[in-house]
């Protein structure tokens, strides 16, 4: 199964949002992740549909993104519209799981879905033919440049486990703290799709070096 490295934009420099993205395709990035928080069910507020349609703009790559809002299921059109790819909504947020997942194919929008770490991963069970990514978060959402939660790579084996028993083809991703240090037991845990802010964005040789950094530290098979 291939590698996505998914650049979170909420690290970067906002003053220079085009040249960054420029940036992250140079240095072959896969994907742009696009994290939106309504402090609400996360304490940060970050942006809306208004980016998505500036980065689809700005980019070819596919636009990644992360519903950290409640009520998701009010707002998928409007992300749909601006020009996402995927839209992952968190379960904690969404009572109506399998309904929402349904909307947002409709939407012809490829559907992911993403759990907190206090979250079980068996509660996607039922599920698991109804999304084609699944993000484990690796620290509680909210605020970029957190520590990796160790325990989250039991997670990451006990999903691919669950993938392979159910027969789902979703992808895991895995989103917080990723860095050239955590990214290779996440990568023997399972994960294939990398969401990444701080390593990337920050990183002291540039953005390019940040994204290289993180596949030359991935085991190869
Ligand atoms: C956290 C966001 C992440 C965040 C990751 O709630 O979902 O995408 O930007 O940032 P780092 O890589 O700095 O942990
Ligand atoms: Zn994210």
């Amino acid at each position: 199964m291939s590698i996505t490295i998914s650049p979170s934009i909420l690290s970067a420099d906002f003053s220079k949002l085009a040249e960054e993205i420029r940036q992250c395709e140079l240095g072959g990035a896969d994907c742009i992740h696009v994290d939106v928080m309504d402090g609400r069910f996360v304490p940060n507020i970050s942006f809306g549909p208004e980016i998505v349609k500036t980065c689809r703009a700005l980019t070819k790559l596919p636009l990644d993104v992360h519903l950290m809002i409640v009520e998701p299921e009010k707002h998928l059109e409007a992300f749909a519209k601006a020009g996402a790819d995927q839209i992952s909504v968190h379960y904690e947020t969404c009572p109506h799981i399998h309904r929402t997942l349904e909307t947002i194919r409709e939407l012809g929008v490829s559907p992911g879905v993403s759990i907190n770490p206090g979250t079980a991963v068996n509660c996607l069970r039922e599920i698991s033919h109804m999304f084609e990514l699944v993000l484990i978060m690796t620290v509680n959402p909210g605020f970029g440049g957190q520590s990796f939660i160790p325990q989250s790579l039991d997670k990451v084996h006990c999903m691919r486990d669950l993938l392979d028993k159910t027969g789902s083809k979703a992808v895991i991703q895995v989103d917080g703290g990723i860095d050239a240090d955590t990214i290779a037991d996440v990568y023997k845990a399972g994960a294939r799709n990398f969401v990444a802010g701080t390593s990337i964005f920050l990183h002291p040789q540039g953005i390019p070096a940040g994204i290289q950094a993180l596949r030359a530290a991935i085991p190869s098979d």
